[in-house]
């Protein structure tokens, strides 16, 4: 299989770092709207060259965004109309729903497939089983070092309270697990997200709470920060790299 790598800052170096290492993969593309990150990255790898999207896009099987919202806007339509698959690392940029929409038809048509890592988070897999029944509500409550917001406070502060929808909104680079919840569950407007900013709080916390017809669910998970990007999870790397293993793999964990 072939790769394309759109943004190479922490996430996108983990990845391409454990694709290189993968037999199954022989060519890895890499492109950044910084050139220097690409080169760094580029350096360091075996089967890695720096190339344009649009010419990349015509070798490649599987392209993997983990760069910006902005990123998603301006290439997501390109690589599926170009017939490839599609990694999003940028979820929150799919809480427009038209062009969410939009998304789906050309991937539709095009035969091609999203893949929406799981990220940051844990207990996707319960919420996307659980949501073929009634669910009645489901929550996320995140909890950073004030810092990792962008928010300098003294005590544990709650910085916002609402729908996933107003918390993508609000912090677009902060949150992109709220948009893989929703998607996985009961929609943007329906998922509630609690964002707090906790003075004490060394490690990104998430905690996904569900109730509905199946039970009641709680999964909480400890993130590490990414050494390169101390407002990444690392997990969310991890997360990455089994979505790519899974595309690879013969057997599926669904
Ligand atoms: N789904 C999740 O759980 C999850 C978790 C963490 C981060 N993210 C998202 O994944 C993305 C990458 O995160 P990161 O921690 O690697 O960020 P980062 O800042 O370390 O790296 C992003 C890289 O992308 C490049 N870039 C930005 N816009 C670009 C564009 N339009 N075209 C090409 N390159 C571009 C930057 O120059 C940078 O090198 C971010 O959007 C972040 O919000 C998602």
């Amino acid at each position: 299989m072939k790769l394309g790598i759109i943004g190479c800052g922490a996430i996108g170096k983990d990845v391409a770092k454990a694709a290189d290492m993968m037999n199954d993969i022989e060519k890895i593309y890499l492109y950044d709207i910084n050139p220097t990150a690409a080169k760094d990255l580029c350096s360091s790898l075996k089967k890695a060259s720096i190339k344009p999207v649009d010419i990349f896009l015509k070798d490649v099987d599987v392209v993997f965004e983990a760069a910006s919202q902005q990123a998603v806007s301006t290439y997501a339509a390109t690589v599926l109309e170009a017939g490839k698959d599609l990694i999003i690392m940028s979820i929150g940029s799919l809480f427009d729903d038209a062009f969410r929409r939009k998304l789906e038809d050309i991937a539709r048509n095009n035969h091609r497939k999203i893949y929406l890592p799981s990220g940051a988070v844990c207990g996707i897999d319960g919420v996307v089983a659980a949501s073929i029944e009634k669910l009645d509500n489901v929550t996320l409550v995140t909890t950073k070092p004030p810092a990792s917001l962008g928010k300098s406070v003294e005590k544990r502060t709650v910085v916002y309270k609402g729908t996933a929808r107003g918390a993508i909104m609000q912090f677009p680079r902060n949150i992109n697990v709220a948009g893989c919840l929703s998607l996985a569950g009961i929609g943007f407007d329906e998922t509630r997200v609690e964002i707090v900013a906790d003075p004490v709080e060394t490690r990104i916390n998430h905690k996904i709470l569900a109730h509905g017809r199946f039970g009641r669910l709680r999964a909480e998970v400890e993130n590490m920060p990414n050494p390169n990007n101390p407002q990444s999870s690392y997990m969310a790397s991890l997360s990455a790299i089994a979505t790519l293993r899974k595309i690879l793999h013969p057997i599926q964990i669904a």
